[in-house]
């Protein structure tokens, strides 16, 4: 099939960078900032001054999510100024998009080698700075183009990037985590990236088996149509129905030896492959984007691959309804009353309310997992996306503790969440005349009656949901260093949170 997306090394080492010979050398600068630091200082003479040029003539002025482009000499072929803005202002958050950008114009100018020079003097502890800024080289030199055939003036097929250590305590190891985080949200980008006609329920979870395959600590278990009816799983079936793709539930599971007894995680992905609307059909324009519907349920199997990876102790389930929505003769339709896996009925009076009805089924299984915690993820609500623009996913829970605990992953992870209501007064609108619950709410707070049908599935167990459909794609002001496609959103989030369980 396709070739592979691109591969990127990552290392940690002392680096004179007066002398290191490389493509690329990227140097971090303050824009308030009187003189350069030392190393920076040595390059600069060694370059006839030429990075105090770019500033003296106000061609950069080193705010942040900008940067310069210089010419070097034999050893640093090419010098990369990167702003950081405000040195007081900088955080862990300002070192990964510096390193997001540094990475981005490697690929773009064709690198086969780069020397990251970008975290000095910005605070937040060495570990964690070492951490983002691996994570952001594998957010910045990702490119989605395994379908793209010509070769002519194509990219380099590796990078190998040293990230310039000062001989901090702990850099090394979190350089690895880091890693593995960031490949894990590179393959989750992928999955999502990759089309309707080439993801769905049987290819996705085909996808998860083989990536629990090649990770060690990692069991995997596929409910195919046969099982999900002899479960009486209703709502992903009914979801299902419409597509000769048939419906599947993927079963992650992390249970390492000497795991502390609780709490048990479960991360629950809504992973609808294409999401048309079904009988309630949805507009032409920007349907294309549907095929990042299931952007929950990858983010869910890159966390869980990290997770593994990481090896915190702690038992974690992924729990990943897959489904493809769309219509026929076979759809399930407005109207319909489906008796759920909780044995709860709902009345269908949109199709294109589908991923409730999928994740019902996942929540409901993974509270009789006996998860302590569920946490579930979900391109669920255009109302999220009119509530919060594209910076923020909404975050709503039936537990003060597992909200303020995503809240603390998300400030960690640079993936933001904003906490939203979810109360009874939002529920009661989900009531049904005719059944348990219906699946639409009124015109109004679309997203919080969406979470507040969810919570009724959760039952008694700690539950919080991740509304990302504002965060999937790059779109708009968030596009940076023209990026596109899906963002990868939750991999880092949910690792965060599970890791920092334990
Ligand atoms: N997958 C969509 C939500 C979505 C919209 C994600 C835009 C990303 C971008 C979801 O299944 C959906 O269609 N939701 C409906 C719910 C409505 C029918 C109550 C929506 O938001 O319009
Ligand atoms: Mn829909
Ligand atoms: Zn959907």
């Amino acid at each position: 099939m396709a070739k592979e997306i691109i591969s990127v090394t990552v290392k940690v080492g002392k680096v004179d960078l007066a002398k290191v010979k490389t493509d690329l050398l990227a140097v971090g600068v303050f824009s308030d900032a009187k003189k350069l630091g030392r190393d920076a200082t040595e390059l600069d003479k060694k370059l006839n001054g030429a990075i105090s040029k770019v500033g003296e003539l106000g061609d950069f002025k080193a705010k942040v999510d900008t940067c310069a482009l210089l010419y070097g000499d034999d050893a640093a072929v090419r010098v990369l100024v990167v702003g950081l803005g405000e040195k007081k202002k900088a955080t862990v958050q300002t070192a990964r998009n510096a390193a997001v950008m540094a990475a981005s114009k490697a690929v773009e100018l064709k690198a086969k080698k780069a020397v990251l020079a970008i975290h000095a003097g910005i605070k937040g502890g060495a570990a964690n700075i070492g951490k983002a800024v691996a994570e952001g080289v594998y957010y910045g030199s990702y490119r989605y183009d395994e379908f793209i055939t010509k070769t002519e003036d194509g990219r380099a097929e590796s990078l190998t990037v040293t990230i310039a250590d000062p001989g901090d305590k702990g850099m090394a190891k979190a350089v690895k985590a880091g890693v593995i985080v960031g490949k894990a949200q590179c393959f989750t980008r992928t999955l999502a990236n990759r089309p309707g006609n080439v993801i769905n329920p049987p290819t996705l979870a085909a996808a998860a088996k083989k990536m629990a395959g090649q990770t060690p600590g990692l069991s995997c278990s596929i409910f195919d149509e046969k099982q999900l009816k002899a479960k009486k799983m209703g709502g992903i079936l009914a979801v299902g129905s419409g597509s000769a793709n048939k419906p599947r539930l993927i079963v992650l599971k992390y249970a390492p030896k000497g795991a502390s007894k609780r709490p048990v995680i479960g991360l629950v992905g809504k992973a609808i492959t294409f999401d048309s609307g079904g009988i309630s059909i949805k507009a032409s324009k920007g349907m294309e984007d549907m095929k990042l519907d299931m952007s929950g349920g990858a983010a869910v199997m890159g966390a869980m691959k990290a997770i593994a990876e990481i090896k915190p102790k702690v038992t974690v389930y992924g729990i990943i309804p897959s489904a493809e929505n769309l219509p026929g003769p076979t759809s399930y339709r407005p109207g319909d009353i489906v008796t759920t896996y909780s044995g709860k009925t709902v009345e269908v009076q949109n199709t294109d309310a589908e991923g409730r009805m999928i994740l019902c089924d996942a929540i409901a299984y993974a509270v009789e997992c006996k998860c302590d915690e569920i946490v579930d993820i979900a391109t669920l609500t255009g109302s999220c996306k009119v509530a919060l623009g594209s910076y923020k996913a909404g975050l709503m829970g039936n537990d003060d503790g597992l909200v303020k605990a995503l809240q603390k992953a998300s400030k960690a992870s640079g993936e933001c969440v904003w906490h939203m209501p979810s109360g009874d007064e939002y529920r009661d609108e989900m009531k049904s005349k005719i059944a348990d619950l219906k699946n639409i709410g009124s015109d109004w707070g679309g997203a919080c009656t969406a979470a507040a049908f969810l919570r009724e599935f959760a039952d008694k167990t700690k539950w919080a949901h991740i509304d990302m459909a504002s965060v999937d794609v790059f779109e708009g002001n968030k596009a940076k260093n023209g990026a596109v496609g899906a963002t990868g959103f939750g991999v880092r989030l949910m690792t965060e949170y599970v890791c920092g369980r334990k």
